[in-house]
């Protein structure tokens, strides 16, 4: 634990493990998380890149390679993790955007293969380490919901995990499953892509949002902990997004 940490903090003494917590969002759930006192675990693939960014971190944090589509390996590691407070879940490819008439839907099939089935499978796996008023936080995407053109496929693997929050907030209630919703962020996820789409995205993000900026990992990042902290909130999808769902 950081020493430096509030007791009364909600989050102190946590175990709090984030999926997808070695880069971005995740990276900077794990960094908040532990300066505020909790135990955290971090896990993504790559074991050099967990490494690093655990050593980013205030005191204790453990990083695990970890790929979120093995359920052997997602069995043994929630076997040896639990039992677990907060359960969040940032990994994700990058596949699946583009015009739909001419979107290549092998590349969706892998988008959904990235994000949408690994999320699953980890939070089937994770039930058994989850304590009775554990919280589940899936990172989803605005694009569910903006009707944005060339953004149907990432629309599909996003609203697809939102259709079920709330059947899963009923189901495996007494514990809390949330969803933070970001728009578009400055995070490793971009460089996917083309440096002129990034450099046209976030010029358009800050000539037309609300808030007139580019979305940092860490306002997902503090979206995320109210989810994960706030005893009355379930089944519930919150936008980070600078009001981008407003345009
Ligand atoms: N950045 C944006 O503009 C934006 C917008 C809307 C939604 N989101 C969503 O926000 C979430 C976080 O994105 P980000 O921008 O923080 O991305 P990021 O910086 O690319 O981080 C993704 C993390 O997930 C890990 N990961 C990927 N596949 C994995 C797997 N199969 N098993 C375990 N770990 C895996 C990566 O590590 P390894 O590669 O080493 O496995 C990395 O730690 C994602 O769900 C993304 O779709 C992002």
């Amino acid at each position: 634990m950081n020493h430096a940490a509030n007791p009364k903090d909600p989050l102190s003494g946590q175990r709090l493990v984030v999926i997808g917590g070695t880069s971005g969002v995740g990276l900077e759930v794990a960094r908040a998380a532990a300066a505020r006192g909790a135990h955290v675990r971090i896990a993504g693939r790559d074991r050099a890149r967990a490494d690093a960014a655990c050593a980013s971190l205030p005191g204790g944090a453990v990083a695990h390679a970890l790929d979120g589509g093995d359920r052997s390996a997602l069995d043994a590691f929630f076997g040896e993790a639990g039992p677990v407070d907060h359960l969040v879940l940032t990994l994700s490819g990058g596949e699946g955007a583009g015009e739909f008439a001419s979107l290549d839907l092998r590349a969706l099939r892998r988008g959904f293969e990235a994000k949408f089935w690994p999320q699953l499978e980890t939070v089937q796996a994770a039930l058994p380490a989850l304590s009775s008023s554990a919280s589940i936080t899936f990172v989803t995407a605005v694009s569910a919901r903006i009707a944005r053109p060339g953004t149907t496929g990432l629309a599909a693997i996003n609203g697809a995990l939102e259709a079920m929050v709330g059947g899963l907030a009923r189901e495996l209630a007494p514990r809390r499953v949330n969803a933070v919703s970001p728009g578009v962020i400055d995070t490793a996820w971009w460089g996917q892509a083309p440096a002129a789409v990034r450099q046209a995205v976030f010029e358009e993000q800050v000539r037309t949002l609300p808030v007139g900026r580019v979305g940092r990992p860490e306002d997902v990042a503090q979206a995320v902990l109210y989810m994960a902290t706030n005893g009355f909130t379930t089944g519930s999808i919150v936008e980070c997004d600078g009001g981008l769902h407003l345009l």
